[in-house]
């Protein structure tokens, strides 16, 4: 259990993207790691771990082998989750009465499992300085806001199926119309600044929930943003665990954005993958052959949560392609190639479970359902490598509060770790020696 733990503790830490890297950071920081900054110059050792962050929103370490930087042994995942973002003029005023803010959804999530539960703000202002300005985190952790259904007697039909509207349905109630303009106030109070001093926001909603162990038999982990902030902790708790390589490049990524395409600077559709590599390539030493004859004998796990049976609507999920909490790591397969896996690059990751007893399982969309798509297919348009799309199985992906298998975790994280022990070599195209 002390993995279901530590990925509590970290979830209810990291309210959002910024706050999910900034723990990374201080992770990899306290585990021996340097900082590097895009802005300087880089000096790498042969040997040391590094990492990087780009908007404060994504992250990407690496750890230099002794050897030959020949390969990368890449694992990707995501820090946002689906939340709803605070207007820059926030307050709206109701009969004189209420304050409540004015929000707007940030990807995709299900509505109804936000209402009527306590809700706080935090995020990232930026200040005043002396000579410019800087990015500061806030949270403002309080029982601030919460977003009332309406009574059943004021709307019978909702059992029947209801459609929210985004302007009108979803705006939390802050308080009584004695809080009028003390949004700025709490949030200015949570920087440690006068209210003057904050020129921009980037402020969120989260749900005031802690994860918890659930089940009969405790077999299940409630928790908000475990998509994907179990696959982002699992991988740095692989990266951190794994053998010094003696050859080839251990890299982690963490990209924000994906909840809303990832099409951001800092995003899995950003340069900033592709630009790590290159930096690292000549801060090595690589010629241009060498970078090249890397990046072929290179393998990336984009690791995303995957849909579990639900209990009440089997039906939704393919019959022979489905997938259980707690029954091993998920494998996702998609001939239109949303999911990446292929035949090599799944032999690849069933070698590594295989030998290292490590259950999974197969998933695949219904073939009359697209179903949803992930980091992998993107990034691999900037940085082409084999790659597989891997996860774990949950159930209610997107509500504020999601399920999923209170074994799986340890499943994941060794099957990381043993994928970054894992040495690969290749003489040609659809041929890797594995060690
Ligand atoms: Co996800």
């Amino acid at each position: 259990m002390s993995n279901v733990q530590g990925l509590f503790d970290f979830i209810d830490a990291s309210p959002t993207a910024f706050h999910a890297v900034a723990n990374i950071c201080s992770e990899l920081e306290a585990a021996g790691f340097d900082r590097l900054e895009e802005s300087s110059a880089w000096k790498l050792v042969p040997g040391r771990g590094y990492f990087v962050t780009r908007n404060m929103s994504s992250v990407i370490a690496f750890r230099l082998p002794e050897g030959g930087a020949d390969s990368y042994r890449i694992i990707a995942a995501h820090s946002d989750s689906p939340t709803f973002k605070i207007k820059e003029n926030a307050e709206l005023s109701v009969r004189g009465k209420y304050i409540k803010l004015n929000v707007e959804r940030y990807g995709g999530m299900l509505f109804s499992t936000w209402f009527d539960r306590p809700l706080s703000v935090a995020g990232r202002v930026v200040v005043r300085t002396e000579s410019g300005v800087e990015a500061r985190l806030i949270d403002v952790d309080h029982d601030m806001l919460v977003i009332p259904n309406v009574a059943i007697h004021m709307n019978r039909e909702i059992n029947d199926g209801f459609k929210y509207n985004a302007q009108t349905d979803l705006m939390p109630l802050m308080g009584s119309d004695a809080v009028k303009d003390g949004f700025k106030k709490a949030v200015a109070e949570a920087a440690g600044v006068c209210e003057d001093d904050i020129l921009g926001c980037d402020l969120y909603l989260y749900p005031r929930i802690k994860g918890r162990v659930i089940g009969a038999a405790d077999e299940y982990i409630l928790s908000p943003r475990l998509d994907d902030l179990e696959c982002a902790w699992s991988g740095l708790a692989a990266f951190k665990a794994a053998n010094a390589p003696a050859n080839g490049v251990n890299m982690l990524c963490v990209f924000d954005n994906e909840e809303v395409g990832s099409g951001t600077k800092q995003g899995a559709d950003s340069t900033f993958l592709y630009d790590v590599l290159d930096r690292i390539s000549i801060a090595v030493g690589q010629t241009g052959d060498e970078k090249y004859r890397a990046l072929a004998a290179s393998f990336m796990l984009s690791a995303d949560n995957a849909h579990a049976v639900h209990p009440n609507h089997p039906e939704k999920t393919d019959e022979t392609n489905c997938t259980f909490m707690n029954e091993g790591v998920v494998i996702k397969f998609n001939a239109n190639q949303r999911y990446t896996t292929d035949a090599v690059s799944s032999a690849f990751f069933h070698r590594i479970l295989k030998d290292n007893g490590i259950p999974c399982q197969h998933f695949a969309n219904r073939s009359d359902s697209p179903g949803g798509s992930t980091l992998g297919n993107i990034s691999g348009s900037h940085v082409s490598i084999n790659t597989l799309d891997i996860g774990l199985a949950q159930l209610a992906m997107h509500s504020a509060c999601e399920t999923a298998g209170a074994r799986d975790l340890d499943y994941m994280v060794n099957a990381m770790t043993a994928f970054y022990n894992t040495r690969v070599s290749t003489r040609r195209d659809g041929e890797y020696c594995m060690e």
